[in-house]
C-alpha cells in the first residue's frame, strides 16, 4: 500500500520548510538586560554569566550602541549602587550608576528604547524588594518608594519602567505617580507572573541582590500554581500595564501560551540568568551546540506566544540571525 498522507513532504528542503516555517525568530524581539557600575572605563565579566559584563556609564553606552547597531531595539537597565541602606534610596538617586547609564543612553541614541527595572532588592541592605516591618516586607509602604524609582528612571528617560518587585498594586501606583509627573507615554511592563524561582542565582551574584535572610516567597510566585498566574495578569491588567511579562521562560512556557491565549495585551518573557548559564556551562564543555540550542529555545518562546523576548543570548542571537 501507498501511503497517501504525508506530512515529510512539507519538510522535504529549505527552502519548503521556510514556506512553512511557523515562527520566525528576529533581532527586533529582544531586549538586552545589562548591568551598570560606578566609574569608568570598566567592562568586568560576571563569573556565573559568561560574556555578560559589568559596565561602566561609558561603557553601557558602547554596548547600548552595538544593541541597537544589531537591530535590537531595546536595552533593560540594572544597576549596583555606590551605597545600600535600610529602604534602598540609592534606587532613586539621580547619580546612581542606573539613572546616569539611562540618561547617556538616550542622549547618545534617542531611539533605543530604554526599559528602567524597577525593583529594591539590589539598594535595599537586607537584599529584600521592599521595605522591611520587622522580618516582612510592608507592602504598602514600599509602594511609595517604588513610585520614587518609577519617577526617577522616568526623568532620567527611560521609556518603559518594569517593576520586578511583586508588591500588590504597584502598577496602580506607578501610573499615578508617572502621570501625576506628567510622564503619560512612559509605558508600564509589568513582571506580573513573577515565581521565586531557583533560576535566578546567577543575577543575584550580578546584581549583589540576594536576601540577606530568609527567600523572597512571601511576594514572588510559587512554581507550582497556574491559577493564580492568571489571576496577577488580571490584576496587572486592571492596574493599567501596557505589557505583561512571564518570568522565567523555559520551565514556563505553559503559562506564556495560556496567557497569550487570553489577553489582547503584548506578553514579555524573561529569559533568565540560570537558563542562560546553563547553556553557556554546557557549551562551555562542548556538550551541546551553543548556537542551535539557543536559537531554538528563543524561537520556542515566541511560538509559545512571547512578543518580546529579554535576553543575555540577545547579542549572539542577533548575529547569528543576520549573518
Ligand atoms: C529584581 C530582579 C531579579 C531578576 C530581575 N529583576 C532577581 C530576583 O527577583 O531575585 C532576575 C533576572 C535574572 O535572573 O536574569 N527583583
Amino acid at each position: 500500500m501507498i501511503q497517501k498522507l504525508r506530512p515529510r513532504r512539507m519538510r522535504i528542503s529549505e527552502n519548503v520548510r521556510a514556506m512553512v516555517r511557523e515562527t520566525t525568530l528576529s533581532p527586533k524581539d529582544f531586549v538586552y538586560p545589562i548591568f551598570v557600575v560606578a566609574g569608568e572605563n570598566i567592562r568586568e565579566e560576571i563569573p556565573s554569566m559568561p560574556n555578560v559584563f559589568h559596565l561602566s556609564v561609558d561603557k553601557a553606552v558602547e554596548v547600548a550602541r552595538q544593541v541597537a547597531d544589531l537591530g535590537i531595539p531595546s536595552v533593560e537597565v540594572f544597576g549596583l549602587p555606590e551605597y545600600k541602606d535600610e529602604i534602598g534610596s540609592s534606587a532613586w538617586d539621580m547619580n546612581s550608576p542606573v539613572q546616569r547609564a539611562i540618561s547617556a543612553i538616550k542622549k547618545a541614541m534617542p531611539e533605543l528604547v530604554i526599559v528602567g527595572d524597577v525593583c529594591l532588592c539590589q539598594y535595599t541592605s537586607h537584599g529584600h524588594c521592599g521595605k522591611l516591618c520587622n522580618h516582612y516586607v510592608d507592602n504598602d509602604s514600599t509602594l511609595e518608594l517604588l513610585q520614587k524609582v518609577a519617577v526617577s528612571q522616568a526623568n532620567a528617560g527611560a521609556d518603559i519602567v518594569a517593576p520586578s518587585d511583586m508588591m500588590d498594586g504597584r502598577v496602580a501606583a506607578i501610573r499615578e505617580a508617572l502621570d501625576e509627573n506628567k510622564f503619560i507615554n512612559v509605558s508600564i511592563m509589568s513582571y506580573a507572573v513573577k515565581y521565586a524561582s531557583g533560576f535566578y542565582g546567577p543575577f543575584r551574584d550580578a546584581a549583589d541582590s540576594a536576601p540577606q535572610f530568609g527567600d523572597r516567597k512571601q511576594y514572588q510566585m510559587d512554581p507550582a500554581n497556574f491559577h493564580e498566574a492568571l489571576k496577577e495578569v488580571d490584576l496587572d491588567i486592571a492596574e493599567g500595564a501596557d505589557i505583561i511579562m512571564v518570568k522565567p521562560a523555559m520551565a514556563y512556557l505553559d503559562i506564556v501560551r495560556t496567557v497569550r491565549n487570553k489577553i489582547n495585551y503584548p506578553l514579555a518573557v524573561y529569559n533568565v540568568s540560570g537558563e542562560y548559564a546553563m547553556v553557556k556551562a554546557a557549551a562551555a564543555n562542548g556538550w551541546i551546540d551553543e548556537q542551535r540550542i539557543v536559537l531554538e529555545s528563543l524561537t520556542c518562546m515566541k511560538r509559545a506566544g512571547a512578543d518580546i523576548i529579554i535576553t543575555y543570548h540577545a547579542i549572539d542571537a542577533a548575529k547569528w540571525l543576520t549573518k
